[in-house]
Order: structure tokens, then C-alpha cells, then sequence
């Protein structure tokens, strides 16, 4: 086995690229995230790894609300957008990426209208980690257009995947298997 340096992170990668949005004093944001994971079934919680160097550290910490937007393959193109220019530098970011802003349905946040899903938190925690800083949210609405039953149909929902270095992509349906699993939740 060779030692890998600090690019030793992405051992755990390819992950979920999603789009991160929230609202603060008339401002929206909108970023890439692919440091995203459930952190509890019950209740229902989702955190978000944002460096405090980014325009939406701010929102997401005024407003301690965000969503987290699901897109698929087909805006691959916005999600690499909104990973690369900042909100600082774009007066509309969702338009800079070609989205379209939607008011959340439950927070009064913008949300992704293309998105596939919506997950929207509200911020519980926020613990420093390092160079990036944890957003624990707890999911007080989340919907879904189609392609999801009690999980997403990986017949014909194609998620955007991220490595790292810019090499995005998506996942072979031939590959996909079904096992029977435990009743453990
Ligand atoms: C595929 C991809 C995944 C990313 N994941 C994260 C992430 O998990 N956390 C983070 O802070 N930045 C992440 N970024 C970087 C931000 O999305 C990027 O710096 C963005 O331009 C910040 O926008 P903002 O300044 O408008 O907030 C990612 C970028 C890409 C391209």
C-alpha cells in the first residue's frame, strides 16, 4: 500500500454533489456541497461541511437555515457553476447557473426549482472542524418530484457524483444490485 498525502481526504469520495441554498436580508446563496451526509433518522437530520471562506458561510450562519437541493446528471453544468464563482462576485447566482429560484416551502429561503428534491434544515449546531466549519440541521420539510419511493429508482435517477479535481459523474444502472437487508432501521 502507498501513503497518501493531504489528498487523503478523497479516499471517501466520489460523493453526492448537491446545490446548497438559503436567504438572509435579501441576499440569496447558492453553493455547491458535496460534503453532505444524514446524521440522524429520528428526528431527521442532514450536515453540511461549508468553509467560513465562502459567501453562503455567512447566510447559512445569519439565517441557521438552508436547503439542500438534489439535482441530476442533466445540470451537472450549474452545479460545477455555482461550485466555482462566488456569490460575492454574481449579483444572481441562480441565474448565473441557469436555475431557477423558488420559495422554500416551508422556511422562507429560496430553493432550486429544477431541483429533484428538497431537504430544508434549520440549524441546530454549528461546530468548528477545521478549515471547514459543520452545519447540523434538522429537516423540517423535505419532497420530492418523482424518481423516489422509500429511495431514490436507480433505473432512472441519475445522481451527480464528485471525485475531486473537477471529474464529475454519474452511476451505471447496470451496476446497481438488491440484497435483502436486516430490519435494523
Ligand atoms: C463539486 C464541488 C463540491 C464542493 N463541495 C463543497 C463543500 O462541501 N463545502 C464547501 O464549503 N465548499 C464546497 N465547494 C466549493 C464551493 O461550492 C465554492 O467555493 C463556491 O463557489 C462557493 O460559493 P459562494 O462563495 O457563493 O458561497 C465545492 C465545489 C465543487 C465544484
Amino acid at each position: 500500500m502507498r501513503t497518501v498525502g493531504v489528498d487523503q481526504i478523497r479516499l471517501v469520495q466520489p460523493s453526492l454533489a448537491t446545490l446548497v441554498s438559503s436567504s438572509f436580508g435579501g441576499r440569496d446563496a447558492l453553493l455547491t456541497v458535496a460534503w453532505v451526509m444524514p446524521v440522524s433518522y429520528v428526528p431527521s437530520k442532514v450536515a453540511i461541511a461549508v468553509s467560513p471562506e465562502r459567501f453562503s458561510y455567512g447566510v447559512i450562519d445569519s439565517s441557521g437555515m438552508y436547503a439542500v437541493n438534489i439535482m441530476e446528471y442533466e445540470y451537472v453544468d450549474a452545479v460545477y457553476r455555482a461550485g466555482t464563482v462566488s456569490g460575492r462576485d454574481v449579483e444572481d447566482k441562480f441565474s448565473y447557473c441557469g436555475l431557477t429560484r423558488k420559495p422554500g416551502r416551508t422556511l422562507p429561503i429560496a430553493v432550486v426549482g429544477e431541483a429533484l428534491g428538497v431537504l430544508e434544515c434549520r440549524v441546530e449546531k454549528k461546530v468548528s472542524v477545521g478549515d471547514h466549519d459543520l452545519f447540523i440541521g434538522v429537516v423540517v420539510d423535505a419532497y420530492v418530484k418523482d424518481k423516489y419511493t422509500t429511495h431514490w429508482d436507480l433505473g432512472s435517477y441519475r445522481p451527480i457524483l464528485y471525485i475531486s479535481e473537477g471529474h464529475f459523474h454519474t452511476i451505471d444502472p447496470g451496476s446497481v444490485k438488491k440484497y435483502e437487508m436486516p430490519q435494523t432501521g
